[in-house]
């Protein structure tokens, strides 16, 4: 696997507008420059009135310096040095195991198409917000509240039930842990599923025993990251087949793709249930994430204009840092502590 720049190296445009696809080699839109899969510079439309000594290999597409694969999962890192991808993981490596040893045939694929969104705010804002167990109940009261208040509560799809059962766990989350990585990366330990998500674990688990053990299969299931942040670059959910990667449009600009994955293996009504929750709880339509991005761009607007030039970050402080309450804010801390190292230019 290569990984290239999407930028001619005539006078830089985009070469590829497609997200996906397949295609022998790649032409410039502009001048027609092509270049091989590789980056390789092979053809140039007019060529003779370039200068004589004109370098056509020192014009390939700028490639990616260092690409590691881990689980079937390709990641990429911009810059020469640096640590290596296991180093930089750390424990959040977990997460990939949990993931992929959840597939019966130990391979996952991601879904056709994925889910954008965009709000107005800093990237952080997200980071900060996925692993805040503190806020669940309170900001995200009107969705599960108007679910709640339905007449007929048996009549609604299971997954939408399934929401307001979720404040039900908030007091047993100050039982829980962060895990919380040199490298910013952080999730909540034990094996709560804040989906709630019913799945039809009987023919699952048959599959999965089938392919691995019963014991193990049984162990497999027990291990639960919830959500495992990457610190910077986006969120790993196992347990919701879901993948989000963070990017920055702006300081003030966001956005987010999602992606849902199939448990190759697994019955098919798992990979519906998966897509399903992810509508609910994570697409632009969800009445969930609504609730989030609202705050999001609420800050954000503030500390645009706000004389206060702080925030308040203490909650948890002076408690064990090795193993915070998963509603202390020692997650974010530990999160500005190694971007202050990346900003000077130095190493968590
Ligand atoms: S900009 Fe790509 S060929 Fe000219
Ligand atoms: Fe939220």
């Amino acid at each position: 696997v290569r990984i290239l720049e999407n930028r001619c190296a005539h006078r830089g445009p985009h070469l590829c507008g497609q997200a996906r696809g397949n295609a022998g080699r790649l032409t410039c839109p502009y001048h027609a420059w092509t270049y091989q899969l590789d980056g390789t510079l092979i053809g140039i439309p007019e060529i003779d009135e370039y200068p004589a000594d004109f370098d056509k290999a020192a014009h390939s597409l700028w490639q990616v310096p260092s690409v590691e694969r881990y689980r079937g999962f390709i990641f990429a890192r911009l810059v020469g040095e640096g640590p290596d991808l296991m180093t930089f993981l750390g424990s959040a490596r977990g997460v990939y195991d949990d993931f992929v040893d959840r597939a019966p045939q130990d391979a996952i694929e991601v879904m056709p198409g994925m889910v954008k969104h965009r709000f107005r705010a800093n990237w952080k804002m997200m980071l900060e917000n996925l692993n805040d167990l503190y806020h669940a109940i309170f900001a995200h009261a009107s969705a599960t509240t108007a679910i709640g208040a339905v007449s007929d509560p048996d009549k609604l799809h299971p997954v939408i039930r399934s929401l307001v059962a979720s404040p039900r766990v908030v007091p047993m989350f100050k039982q829980l842990r962060s895990a919380i990585d040199r490298f910013g990366h952080s999730h909540v330990t034990g094996s709560v599923d804040f989906s709630g998500r019913p799945i039809p674990r009987d023919a699952y688990f048959e599959a999965l025993a089938a392919a691995r053990g019963e014991e193990r299969a049984r162990e497999i299931l027990s291990i639960n990251h919830g959500m495992q942040l990457l610190y910077p670059s986006g969120v790993v959910n196992p347990g919701q087949q879901v993948v989000r990667t963070i990017h920055p449009i702006s300081p003030e600009e966001t956005e987010v793709r999602g992606y849902v994955f199939r448990l190759k293996g697994a019955p098919e009504e798992i990979t519906r249930l998966a897509m399903f929750y992810f509508n609910l709880s994570t697409s632009a339509f969800s009445p969930i994430i609504a609730d989030d991005l609202e705050i999001y761009e609420r800050t954000q607007r503030n500390h645009r204009h706000s004389r206060s030039d702080w925030i308040e970050l203490t909650r948890g402080i002076g408690a064990d840092r090795s193993q915070p309450a998963a509603t202390s804010e020692e997650y974010i801390r530990s999160q500005f502590r190694v971007w202050q190292t990346y900003m000077r230019g130095t190493m968590p």
